[in-house]
C-alpha cells in the first residue's frame, strides 16, 4: 500500500469515530468546511452557483446527505432535492443535480430509492436539468447501477452515473454501461472518478499509480465506446494527456467535459475554461457536511493543516 493510501484510510478510519465526528460538527464551519461546501442550504449556496456561472464554468448542485436510514427521512430528501430545484430554476441556476443513491433511501430498499429517485428525476427534466447518480462505497455500487439502468429504461435519458476507477470490477461495469448506451437515444455520459472510499484490497487497488493506469485505460475505453466523458478529477498530468487527446479527436463539448470540486484548485479550473474546455464545478450545500469533509480532507495532507490553523486561527 502506498503512503498516500495509508494516509487515506488512517484519516477516513479516525473520520468514523462518533467522538471525532461530534467535536468535527461543533467546530466545522470553524475548522474550513465553509472552502469546500458552498453554504448551509441551497438560498446561501446560490451566489457562489451565480459567480460560477458568469465565470463561464457550468455548477453540479450537491444537496449533502448520505447513508439515510429510514424511509420517512429519506422521503424529506427527496422533498427538499426536489425544493432545490425550483430555487435554482427561479435564480437562474441551470439545474443540474448530483445525488447519491443512499441519500434517497437505497440503503433502505431498493424499490424506495427508485421511486424517490424517479420524482427528482421528474422534477429536474421538468426544470430542463440533469441528474447524476453519485458512486458510493462498494456494497451500493451494484444498487447503483441497477438504478441507474432502470431509470434510462424507464425514459429518464437525462440521468447519468459515476464509475470508480480503484475498484477491480469497474471494467466490466463500463463494458455494462457501454453496451446500456448502445440501445440507449442520444450520448450517454459518464463521470469518470479515482474513488474516494475507504476499501479493501479485495475491492479495489491500493496503490496511487495504479489507480491512475486504471483511470487511463477507462478513460480511452468510454470515449471509444462513444460515451460522453466527464473527466473528474484534479490530477493536472491525467487532465492534460485526455484534453489532448478530446482535442486531437476534434471532440466537442457534447463530449466532454472537465469536471471538479468546489475549492480544489479554483485557479486550475479558471485555466482550463479560458482555455476553451467545458468545465463543470460540483458544488455542495446543506448541513450534512460531516462525511464529505471527512473525504476531502482525506484527499490530501495539507489540508489537515489547513484545518489546524482554521481552529487555531
Ligand atoms: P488526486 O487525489 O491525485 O489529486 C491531484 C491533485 O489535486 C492533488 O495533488 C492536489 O493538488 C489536488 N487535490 C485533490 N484533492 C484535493 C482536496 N481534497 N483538497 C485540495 N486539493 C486537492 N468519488 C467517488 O467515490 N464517487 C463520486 O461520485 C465522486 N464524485 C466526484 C465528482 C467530481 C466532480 C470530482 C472532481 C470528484 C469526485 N469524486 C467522487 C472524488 C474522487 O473519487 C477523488 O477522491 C478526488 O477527486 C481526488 O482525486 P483526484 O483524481 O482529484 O486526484
Amino acid at each position: 500500500m502506498s503512503l498516500a493510501s495509508l494516509y487515506r484510510n488512517v484519516t477516513l478510519a479516525i473520520a468514523d469515530a462518533p467522538l471525532v465526528e461530534s467535536a468535527v460538527r461543533r467546530y466545522g464551519w470553524r475548522m474550513g468546511v465553509g472552502r469546500f461546501v458552498a453554504g448551509e442550504d441551497i438560498a446561501a449556496a446560490v451566489p457562489a452557483l451565480l459567480a460560477l456561472q458568469a465565470s463561464g464554468r457550468k455548477a453540479i448542485l450537491d444537496l449533502l446527505g448520505e447513508f439515510v436510514a429510514t424511509e420517512e427521512a429519506a422521503r424529506a430528501v427527496a422533498a427538499n432535492i426536489v425544493g432545490c430545484v425550483r430555487v435554482a430554476h427561479e435564480n437562474g441556476v441551470e439545474p443540474y443535480f448530483s445525488v447519491k443513491p443512499t441519500q434517497l433511501g437505497l440503503g433502505v430498499s431498493e424499490e424506495l430509492a427508485a421511486e424517490l429517485a424517479d420524482l427528482v428525476a421528474g422534477a429536474v427534466a421538468a426544470a430542463g436539468g440533469r441528474v447524476c447518480l453519485d458512486m458510493e462505497n462498494v456494497p451500493y455500487v451494484d444498487g447503483t447501477l441497477a438504478l441507474y439502468a432502470r431509470l434510462r429504461r424507464a425514459g429518464h435519458h437525462h440521468v447519468s452515473t459515476v464509475l470508480q476507477s480503484y475498484l477491480h470490477r469497474t471494467p466490466d461495469d463500463l463494458e455494462r454501461l457501454v453496451a446500456l448506451a448502445a440501445e440507449d437515444q442520444g450520448v450517454t455520459e459518464l463521470r469518470l472518478v479515482k474513488g474516494a472510499y475507504r476499501e479493501s484490497p479485495e475491492n479495489a487497488i491500493q496503490d496511487v499509480a495504479g489507480v491512475v493506469e486504471a483511470y487511463r485505460r477507462l478513460a480511452y475505453r468510454a470515449l471509444d465506446g462513444g460515451l460522453k466523458l466527464n473527466i473528474a478529477t484534479h490530477d493536472e498530468a491525467l487532465q492534460r494527456e485526455l484534453l489532448a487527446y478530446a482535442q486531437g479527436a476534434r471532440l466537442g463539448p457534447e463530449r466532454y467535459e472537465v469536471q471538479m470540486l468546489y475549492g480544489v484548485r479554483p485557479q486550475l479550473q479558471e485555466r482550463l475554461s479560458a482555455q476553451g474546455h467545458p468545465v463543470r464545478v460540483y458544488v455542495p450545500f446543506g448541513s450534512d457536511w460531516y462525511g464529505y469533509f471527512s473525504r476531502r480532507l482525506a484527499e490530501r495532507p495539507a489540508n489537515l493543516a489547513f484545518v489546524a490553523r482554521g481552529l487555531l486561527g
